[in-house]
């Protein structure tokens, strides 16, 4: 479809600020690390040149310890453009920040992921693209093992195989009702005040997460700047630590391609040994998070000591991690709690099941379906062979792109556009789907 193509390839040539680009105009004007991701995976099919040069400037952020900052600030951007902003943040109190303006927390590890898909397209397309991207596996490859071995020490100081994130912006799927209850339990204390700027960016705030919840947000943010960054200190005292599912799934996918691209680089078979112990620890594990009556894998609240049982689609992890529970977890993806719900105006997974209580279809994760993690269920579905879900699901979604626009997010059932018109992520994942 070339009017799609053409229509997704402007959204990110409007997005683009030169080197790194906008994860939406106006509601996100910085690089955010997951978007970014998706957003090379999508500037590969346009330019590999271009694709890399997005991998790089987000890593130019990483932080001394390995960690992927979920926000680059743009220096240049007024301060009001955006809240928390770095003053906010103050990563300065942090040994390992580096000394441009970061956030101090990370998001899901999207990248070896986008990588490989970006190296991928060029043996594809052969002639110099090829030996760009393989100087730039030279240049990345060691940052981003830098990257995944942050997050299997010191974000699994247990070396159980799952991740720990301690706040809910960390998932990516931050108000999803599976934070409830442990951000229930976080007790605001003497919060300085602030004012919000994304709910201005939205046609109606219900689409955005609550005041409520943006105070815990914050209040968070404030205690982790208060330990310094410190993963040992947050670790020890931090309210909010969720071992998260997709986070952890999402992992083991990312090590399952950086051990491939290790491979062809000619890394060290040590380096090679480490990637495929984290991807198999990280597969068991996230397998033993499977829940036989919800039919997923549930995350688990480390405070609380207990499992949290919402029906929302981080519990797909398994099929993200490619592990033995694949046949349960892609027939409760058909069911009628997910694409089986005969309401959805299209068959792609609203981000909440519609039979959680907790559902929302117009509220950001608590209902509405994301393009974004449309795709990453379809890439899944490609790796684990299952043709015909996959396929069904990539036209599902090329229909609801074709007809809601670029949006952030979906309400499932009327397919309205929510959130952020001209989200980068979502014309990146077009791009990938159309090639
Ligand atoms: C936001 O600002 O809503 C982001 O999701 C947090 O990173």
């Amino acid at each position: 479809d070339e009017r799609l193509w053409s229509a997704a390839a402007a959204v990110l040539a409007g997005n683009d600020a030169g080197g790194w680009t906008r994860a939406a105009p106006r509601l996100y004007p910085h690089q955010w690390s997951w978007d970014s991701a998706f957003v090379a995976v999508g500037w590969a099919h346009l330019s590999v040149p271009r694709a890399l040069t997005e991998l790089r400037s987000l890593f130019a952020g990483q932080w001394a310890n390995g960690m992927v900052p979920h926000i680059v600030f743009d220096p240049a951007a007024a301060a009001e453009a955006y809240f928390p902003d770095p003053a906010r943040w103050g990563t300065r109190v942090a040994a390992a920040a580096p000394d441009r303006p970061t956030s101090g927390i990370c998001q899901p590890p999207v990248h070896a992921l986008a990588l490989a898909r970006i190296a991928a397209v060029a043996d594809a397309a052969g002639g110099a693209d090829v030996e760009r991207v393989e100087a730039a596996l030279a240049e990345l490859y060691p940052k981003v093992l830098a990257w995944h071995r942050y997050l299997a020490t010191e974000r699994d100081p247990q070396d159980s195989g799952l991740v720990s994130i301690y706040h809910p912006w960390e998932s990516g799927t931050d108000n999803s009702p599976r934070f409830d209850a442990a951000l229930a339990r976080v007790a605001v204390g003497d919060l300085p005040p602030y004012r919000r700027r994304d709910t201005g960016h939205v046609a109606d705030r219900a689409q955005r997460p609550s005041d409520a919840e943006y105070d815990r947000y914050l209040w968070l943010v404030e205690l982790l700047r208060r330990a310094g960054y410190d993963d040992g200190r947050i670790a020890a005292t931090h309210p909010f630590v969720v071992k998260d599912v997709l986070f952890s799934a999402i992992l083991v996918a990312a090590n399952d391609a950086l051990g491939r691209l290790a491979a062809r680089i000619g890394a060290p078979a040590a380096d090679r040994a480490l990637i495929a112990g984290w991807r198999d620890r990280g597969r068991a594990a996230v397998d033993a998070r499977y829940d036989p009556g919800l039919r997923l894998c549930l995350d688990l609240d480390v405070r609380a000591g207990s499992p949290v049982a919402v029906r929302s689609v981080a519990g797909f992890a398994g099929l993200v991690a490619g592990g033995d529970r694949l046949p349960e977890l892609v027939a409760e993806l058909a069911s009628p709690r997910f694409l089986g719900d005969d309401r959805l105006r299209w068959p792609v997974p609203p981000s909440t099941s519609p039979a959680d209580p907790a559902f929302a279809p117009r509220t950001y994760w608590r209902g509405p379906s994301w393009p974004v993690i449309s795709w990453l269920l379809w890439r899944s579905l490609v790796a684990a062979g299952r043709d015909g879900a996959a396929t069904a699901l990539r036209a599902a979604s090329l229909d609801q792109v074709g007809t809601a626009g670029f949006a952030e997010y979906v309400e499932p059932f009327t397919g309205e556009p929510l959130g952020s018109p001209n989200q980068s992520w979502t014309a990146a994942v077009t791009l990938d789907w159309l090639a």
